[in-house]
């Protein structure tokens, strides 16, 4: 398919990752009819707007409405174009593995639509599923409902996306490539043809059975989060170690061109909705296949226990009853995700402790208030969570953050704690009167980290 030709696609799902797909293929000059269950979601896409919070999502769904249309109908959706890409949740169980229930219905939909349709149509999950879903579950809804034969009347593909919450759009747009897993090559030529279209960066196709790219597209969640962890670990290394810094470790490492340094940074261990139980999900899956899977396993486990360590190590930092404020509520960044956030457990921890906590997020305030309930004061104004704050922790990289003046973070204080799990602040803060500043992952007591040293040395 070339710049010319029409590109008639349908999106299945319009959350956190369907609703950017859409807009960015809307954006290519696709003509995208979405389907949702959702009224809320439909409504918000035919009146010009974002269905969900995403970076740019609503400035493009209104730069691109003539190309965008949303339905509760599949009908409308499927035969109005050639392919359908399924975004629905696949949720973790309690074992770890995905539900395949929410896709299975989608398919059925979808099935019965098709039931009715002449030409040729490829039906694609980008839903994360574990390896055999798509062909032991999945495919024979579509045969039963539709009554026809897969690679014959249409074809099928799973080819989930790498994208991050916040950079959504441009991580769809330039991907570093397309995992395309094909039940046969006419299904995998349609999709390369659209993912053609809308690659920003010309980005290629690696083509594969269906098994292998369920596999691949939770493997590389899974080996990232092992990088993020051994980073974690060097980083409570360097904390005592003299004039140990993980930054300058990391960077060392980075340098080899077999590791790289992106997802090397000692920060918070791996949070949100997918690195965990992505990890998870390839070890229940590799140990039903009989392999050895402890790895990850210890991995998830190590992942936990930061947390853990963390209030350990803040402990020395605080005094009873103290006013902490806790700036970073959501994963990451740029996000309004609570999933497994840092923030949101400090936050608990701590106010359970009998700390009086504040707490403010760019984007998240509103989900953390209510998680969290009366226990913690969530504040709208960054400068409302410092002014009498006497501990602050920073537990995202946030750029507003970053932007603040030493002078924020005293607040109406004379002198203020500033523990930074990124060291995000520390050119502006480290010496600053007034402010005692606490990197995460580098050495702060230099003398103690020698006599520790020595002492090993000397005994061992
Ligand atoms: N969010 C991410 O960062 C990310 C990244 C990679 C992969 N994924 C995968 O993509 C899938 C979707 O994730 P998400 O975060 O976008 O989920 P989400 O919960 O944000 O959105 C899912 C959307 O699907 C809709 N929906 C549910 N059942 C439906 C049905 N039968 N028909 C039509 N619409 C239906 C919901 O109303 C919702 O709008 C999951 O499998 C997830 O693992 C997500």
């Amino acid at each position: 398919m070339n710049q010319t030709e029409v590109c008639n696609v349908s999106i299945i799902g319009m959350g956190k990752l369907g609703a950017s797909m859409a807009a960015g293929m809307a954006s290519r000059g696709c003509n995208v009819i979405c389907v949702d269950v959702d009224r809320r979601a439909v409504d918000a896409v035919n009146d010009g707007h974002a269905p969900i919070q995403e970076t740019g999502l609503e400035e493009m769904i209104r730069a691109n409405r003539e190309r965008i249309h949303a339905t509760l109908n599949y009908a409308e959706a499927v035969l109005g174009s050639d392919i359908s890409f399924v975004i629905v949740p696949t949720p973790s169980d309690e074992y770890g593995a995905f539900s395949t229930a929410y896709v299975s219905k989608a398919f059925a939909e979808i099935g019965r639509v098709l039931s009715n349709k002449a030409g040729y149509h490829v039906v694609v999950l980008t839903s994360t599923v574990l390896p055999g879903a798509t062909r032991q579950i999945l495919l024979p809804i579509l045969e039963r409902t539709s009554g026809k034969r897969c690679g014959t009347d249409f074809g099928l593909c799973y080819s989930p996306e790498f994208i991050a919450l916040g950079t959504v759009i441009r991580d769809f747009l330039n991907p570093d490539f397309y995992l395309v897993g094909e039940y046969d090559k006419r299904s995998g030529d349609l999709l390369e043809s659209v993912n053609r279209r809308v690659a920003l960066n010309q980005a290629r196709s690696k083509r594969m059975s269906i098994e292998n790219a369920e596999l691949a597209k939770i493997a590389i969640n899974g080996y990232v989060t092992l990088k993020i962890s051994y980073a974690n670990m060097l980083s409570d290394i360097c904390e005592k170690l003299p004039g140990g810094d993980i930054d300058v470790v990391s960077d060392a490492l980075g340098m080899d061109s077999r590791i790289g340094r992106k997802y090397l940074t000692g920060g918070f261990g791996f949070g949100g909705p997918c690195f965990p139980r992505d990890n998870l999900a390839l070890g229940f899956i590799g140990e039903k296949l009989g392999a050895d899977c402890s790895i990850l396993r210890a991995n998830d486990a190590f992942n936990h226990s930061i947390s853990q360590r963390a209030i350990t190590k803040l402990e020395g930092f605080f005094g009873k009853g103290q006013n902490v404020a806790v700036l970073g509520l959501a994963y990451k960044p740029q996000s309004h995700v609570i999933e497994e956030s840092p923030g949101i457990f400090l936050c608990r921890v701590l106010a359970d402790s009998g700390y009086r906590v504040m707490g403010y997020d760019p984007l998240a305030n509103e989900s953390a208030r209510s998680t969290l309930g009366e226990r913690v004061l969530i504040v709208d104004e960054i400068q409302d969570c410092l002014r009498d704050a006497e501990v602050v922790i920073i537990t995202t990289q946030d750029a507003k953050f970053e932007a603040l003046m030493p002078e924020d973070y005293l607040g109406n204080n004379g002198s203020v704690t500033v523990v930074d799990f990124w060291r995000l602040v520390s050119k502006k803060l480290e010496g600053y009167p007034g402010i005692r500043y606490v990197p995460i992952g580098r050495c702060i007591d230099d003398d103690a980290a020698v006599t520790a040293l020595a002492r090993i040395w000397a005994t061992d």
